[in-house]
């Protein structure tokens, strides 16, 4: 971009001090070093000015945000593998492209959602409280701190995206069956690696499944896949794992099923109304319900950085002309 003007980007949050500094090498970026999240006024005063925004999954982008947006704003670039908080039609309403950082979150993510398969049924949490107070533990005893077993278990992988056929891989190395639902059947090369089942009716899977791995994206059709109603049919033995975003499952339903013993335990990363954690959760945790975590399913260094490379990388191509990779189009979403 030698003589050309830098465009002004708007970073909304604190990104890994190399992307930073890639960034004012390249843009005219204005960096939030500080982390402190911008309000709405605050995006609306970014995006008025800006060239590029590069929001995160904590900023709302909503249609009435972006009928606020300046002349000069033409890339929504978004750290972020989901982009359910971005109106993606409205942007593209007002000839806003809008990219996300899809792939590099795919490792970690599954990482961290195969931790959480092993979490709760196997105590972990449980058993590492025990000797975090005074570090007094009474000794081992054949009865005592009794979990379940994993290996020979059925997976139900809700959503065999890139995340969740990289949870199945993991998955079947730790000898869980691997049966999976999604919009589309998978490639068949890709189900005998895994040795997988498909189900066509998201329904028959629960009911039959040990474990439920929710791995597909928040989109208006995915709200509450996971109903009071679905929750239902799953087995009292069953553990629900949840790595992707909060408002797939009925949170509440699932609470009461858990508070009444109709389910096992649940794994969760991701909450309904995040970043508030609904304190009935919180309780379960305490008696090892449940295990919570505050949304670090990708949360890597390594990630964070390719993350921010893939946003510098589309900002590039963008302004010097062409179209740039991982766009997020209204249809698809
Ligand atoms: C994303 O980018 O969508 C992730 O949820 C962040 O961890």
């Amino acid at each position: 971009m030698a003589g050309k003007k830098k465009p002004l980007v708007v970073i909304t949050r604190k990104l890994p001090d190399p992307v930073e500094t890639r960034m004012r090498e390249l843009f005219d970026a204005r960096l939030n070093v500080d982390d402190k999240p911008m309000s709405q006024a605050d995006l609306v005063a970014a995006i008025q000015e800006a060239d590029v925004l590069v929001p995160t999954i904590t900023d709302r982008i909503d249609a009435t945000l972006i009928e606020q947006a300046g002349p000069n704003l033409k890339l929504i670039s978004s750290l972020s593998n989901g982009v359910d908080h971005i109106d993606v039609a409205a942007a593209a309403k007002k000839g806003i492209t809008v990219t996300n950082t899809p792939n590099v979150l795919t490792e970690d993510t599954a990482d961290m959602t195969m931790g959480l398969i092993l979490t709760v049924p196997r105590r972990l949490v449980e058993g590492a409280n025990v000797l975090k107070g005074d570090g007094k533990w009474p000794g081992w005893s054949p009865t005592w701190m009794l979990g379940r077993r994993i290996w020979g278990k059925r997976l139900g992988i809700v959503g065999m995206g890139r995340i969740g056929t990289a949870v199945a891989r993991r998955a079947k190395a730790f000898g869980l069956s691997i049966h999976y639902h999604n919009r589309h059947r998978v490639a068949p090369q890709i189900e005998d690696e895994l040795e997988a089942t498909y189900w066509e009716s998201l329904d028959q899977m629960l009911a039959r499944m040990d474990i439920i791995s929710v791995n597909c994206p928040s989109t208006p059709a995915t709200f509450h896949l996971l109903s009071a109603r679905r929750l239902a049919l799953l087995q009292p033995s069953a553990y629900v794992v949840n790595t992707a975003r909060g408002d797939i499952i009925d949170e509440n339903a699932l609470i009461q099923m858990l508070q009444d013993g109709k389910l096992a335990g649940a794994a969760l990363d991701v909450f309904e109304h995040e970043p508030a954690v609904n304190p009935k959760l919180v309780k379960l945790a305490a008696k090892g319900k449940v295990v919570i975590l505050p949304h670090m399913g990708s949360a890597t260094m390594e990630g964070r950085v390719d993350m921010g490379e893939k946003v510098i990388i589309t900002i590039r191509t963008f302004f010097d002309g062409h179209r740039p990779p991982d766009r997020v189009l209204p249809n698809r979403v």
